[in-house]
């Protein structure tokens, strides 16, 4: 078996900075507009009216300051609301594929890579632009990777999943070394005319590349120590968004077909279990939550971050324990530990402990911990 090391890391940041105020503006000219269309029958009781959003409210239920978009005319222009993506012919690269290939190229630059010391390539996320061919085989030959290549889709918890997955093909010896690419347009699946979850995601695409230990020569190398994955049933996290959707000729609930939640219940649900399973992966380890440098955890809800800390460490995380990215970039699915891991991870010590976890729909819930070499 050999040992694996996370050698690079590339961070792919959407042009389009769009702050909490930009969106409510957009989403509150669209409830006056739909109140001001609708009056009679909002004032007869027929219709509901609907009620304003707040950037004081955001910020204060989740930590969110601003998002990345792929887009924002479209998102911003309250009679669409939906970000402007023209589509692509067949013969031009993708759009998840080109933020794939931006991020891989910062990874695999740190790592002192070239794509002929790659043989696998796992593009996982949330959301996949086309099922087939699969975006990482596009992905694999834009890079003029040899070798093979999948898309993997565990939600937000997609990179862990993917980060395993290589882990496991590197130690074993199927792949010399594997590029774990998030491309995540989630901006594109938001109900941005939804008052509890218009403010929720933002737009990225993460890299990771991993190998083999014996033969890495980056400077700042994380050596997987070891991962660990749970999953559990839920439906409070759903999209219903999928090939059998053109079979229902009513298309009756065409709306759940983009991100739904039950964002309480998640925040209830989802705590715990992420708690609970970092502290079990620390157990199983021999390792003390006191003795671990950092948490790089998935970037959903500031205060969800708090409390799953406060489980694990026993008292408060300090700003530079578990490093928050939310509020400048939103939830960007799974991209969102791996940003926090890349933005923090380079001023770590020889020897000093951390936990990169993702935790979402599914639910699923990942961690791995890294040391630094
Ligand atoms: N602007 C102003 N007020 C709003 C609002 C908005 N955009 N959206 C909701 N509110 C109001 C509600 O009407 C409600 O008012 P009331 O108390 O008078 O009834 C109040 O704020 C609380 O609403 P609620 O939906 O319960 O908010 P919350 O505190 O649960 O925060 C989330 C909402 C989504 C931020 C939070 O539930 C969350 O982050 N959950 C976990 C989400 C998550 O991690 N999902 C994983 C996806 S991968």
């Amino acid at each position: 078996m050999h040992k694996v090391v996370i050698s690079g890391t590339g961070l792919f940041t959407p042009p389009n900075a769009v702050s909490n105020e930009a969106l409510v503006a957009a989403f509150n000219q669209y409830v006056t507009d739909f109140n001001t269309r609708n009056a009679e029958q909002i004032a007869c009781g027929e219709l509901a009216a609907l009620t304003h959003s707040s950037a004081e409210f955001i910020e204060k239920a989740s930590g969110i300051k601003q998002r990345y978009l792929m887009d924002a005319s479209g998102v911003l222009d309250s009679e669409r609301m939906v970000p402007l993506l023209p589509p692509r012919s067949n013969d031009e690269l993708s759009v998840q594929a080109e933020m794939a290939v931006a991020a891989a190229g910062q990874a695999l630059a740190k790592a002192g890579r070239t794509a002929a010391d790659v043989d696998m390539v796992i593009v996982a996320c949330s959301n996949l632009q086309r099922p087939y061919p699969a975006v990482s085989i596009e992905v694999q030959q834009a890079l003029a990777i040899n070798g093979f290549a999948f898309d993997m889709n565990v939600a937000c918890s997609s990179a862990t999943f993917g980060i395993q997955t290589a882990t496991n093909a590197i130690a074993t010896g199927s792949a010399r070394a594997v590029l774990v690419l998030n491309p995540e347009i989630c901006s594109a699946h938001l109900n941005f005319r939804d008052r509890d979850s218009h403010f929720i995601f933002g737009d990225a695409c993460t890299a990771v590349l991993l190998e083999r230990a014996e033969s890495a020569t980056a400077a700042n190398l994380l050596e997987v120590v070891d991962c660990k994955l749970a999953t559990v049933f839920s439906n409070n996290i759903r999209n219903n968004f999928g090939f059998l959707n053109r079979c229902d000729e009513g298309n009756s609930e065409p709306l759940d077909k983009l991100f739904v939640q039950q964002g309480r219940k998640v925040f209830k649900e989802v705590c715990p279990l992420v708690g609970e399973h970092i502290v079990a992966h620390l157990a199983a380890n021999d390792i003390a939550a006191a003795n671990v440098r950092r948490f790089w955890l998935h970037q959903a809800n500031l205060s969800m971050n708090q409390l799953i800390a406060r489980r694990v460490l026993g008292r408060d995380a300090a700003a530079d324990e578990a490093p928050v990215i939310l509020d400048r970039y939103a939830n960007t699915s799974s991209a969102g530990s791996v940003i926090a891991l890349h933005l923090h991870h380079e001023d770590m010590a020889t020897g000093e402990l951390g936990v990169l976890s993702s935790f979402g729909a599914g639910y699923s819930v990942g961690s791995v911990i890294l040391r630094k070499c």
